[in-house]
């Protein structure tokens, strides 16, 4: 009996090597992704997926639920199974020590959509031109309120991305790079906190943390019992359309704001199913299109690219080597271009090009 137990904790133990040598062997890449209370990070983790294997390689993919120790878990996790690659969307700085990690063992790191601040232990970034989506925004605003030629003074509120998301800082200063001008001359006033740049002091008062809806709503409810309350709103900035629709939430509950026709101009990003249809429905304007595939494509191109020891070539991406600076090192970033989308193009770029079907809508 004792023999037997013996034996049998034996096999176990062998058993469990082999497995654990197994599993080492059996990932090349890992795929860490922030969330997926942002609908467009599904996408991405199940594309990625998608063109790594379709390459031959075993990929894994992980959300991280917006919570940066969850993540640092699973990263760690990745680099246990014997991972060679890894591609991030980070949650926040907190993802530093693990890619220093990842950087001692040899394994690369390519930085997914947003920025790897505050580390020089990787090389690549790979994204969508920040900027522009920022001012895609702007210019939405200017041309629906045609600020160029306003005879009245319009007002506007302004909202932001996570403080922890190095691409809210890109998505803002370009949309006001487009609305500042308009700012200065008094065409257009700002209600509520009204940094110009995102360095201001007063850009965390407009700042969403983690990108919570929660937290944009509850923000406009209290500016419309505040200083919103004897204004009518022209636009709102928001920075995505998780965002967007939640202020468009709070807005209809405003007695100012309670049909379609009486919303103000309100932007978004990502171009999600449920602001396609609030955008064919008149209740938001706009919003920038980034295309999940081409970016999930190009990311697994580039990770190819670098696990042969070859030089990245990206087609439709454009390399930038001066715009991306972590504080520590200025990272080779590949970017894509997005697309603005309004009521008069939505069908063409969302359901011509076959991201959504016409009875998704
Ligand atoms: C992405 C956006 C997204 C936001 C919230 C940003 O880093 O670029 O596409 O809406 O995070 O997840």
């Amino acid at each position: 009996m004792k023999k037997l137990l013996i034996l049998s904790i034996v096999l176990l133990l062998a058993a469990g090597t082999v497995f654990g040598q197994g599993q080492r062997a059996a990932l090349d890449i890992g795929l860490a992704m922030p969330e997926t209370h942002v609908e467009r990070w599904q996408r991405d983790g199940a594309d990625l997926l998608a063109f790594a294997e379709a390459k031959g390689y075993r990929a894994e993919v992980t959300y991280g639920d917006a919570d940066q120790g969850v993540q640092n878990r699973q990263i760690q996790d990745f680099i246990t199974k014997g991972a060679k690659l890894l591609i991030v969307g980070s949650i926040n700085e907190g993802v530093v020590p693990v890619v220093s990690d990842a950087q001692d063992d040899g394994v690369i790191v390519i930085a997914y959509d947003r920025l790897i601040t505050g580390s020089d232990a990787y090389d690549y970034y790979i994204t969508f031109d920040n900027f522009k989506v920022g001012q895609f925004q702007g210019t939405a605003i200017e041309e629906a309120l045609d600020l160029p030629n306003a005879d009245s003074k319009k007002y506007i509120t302004l909202f932001a991305g996570s403080p922890t998301d190095n691409n809210a800082n890109f998505f803002f200063d370009g949309a006001m790079s487009v609305l500042r001008p308009y700012v200065e001359s008094g065409v257009l006033e700002i209600v509520g906190p009204a940094p110009l740049v995102s360095s201001s002091p007063n850009f965390t008062r407009i700042a969403t943390e983690n990108w919570r809806a929660d937290l944009a709503k509850t923000r406009m409810e209290n500016l419309l019992n505040s200083d919103a309350q004897n204004v009518v709103l022209d636009a709102v900035l928001a920075p995505n359309d998780t965002l967007a629709r939640a202020i468009i939430e709070a807005l209809a509950t405003d007695a100012k704001y309670d049909t379609v026709d009486k919303l103000p101009v309100v932007t978004g990003q990502d171009g999600e199913l449920a602001s396609i249809q609030f955008i064919r429905d008149g209740r938001q304007y706009m919003t920038v299109f980034k295309d999940t595939r081409s970016l999930a494509e190009a990311a697994i191109d580039l990770a190819d690219a670098l696990m042969k020891g070859e030089a990245p070539t990206i087609s439709g991406a454009r390399l930038d080597t001066e715009t991306y600076d972590t504080g520590l090192k200025v990272i080779k970033s590949y970017l894509l271009e997005p697309v603005i989308v309004t009521r008069d193009n939505f069908q063409e770029v969302m359901i011509d090009s076959g991201y959504y079907s016409e009875a998704d809508l």
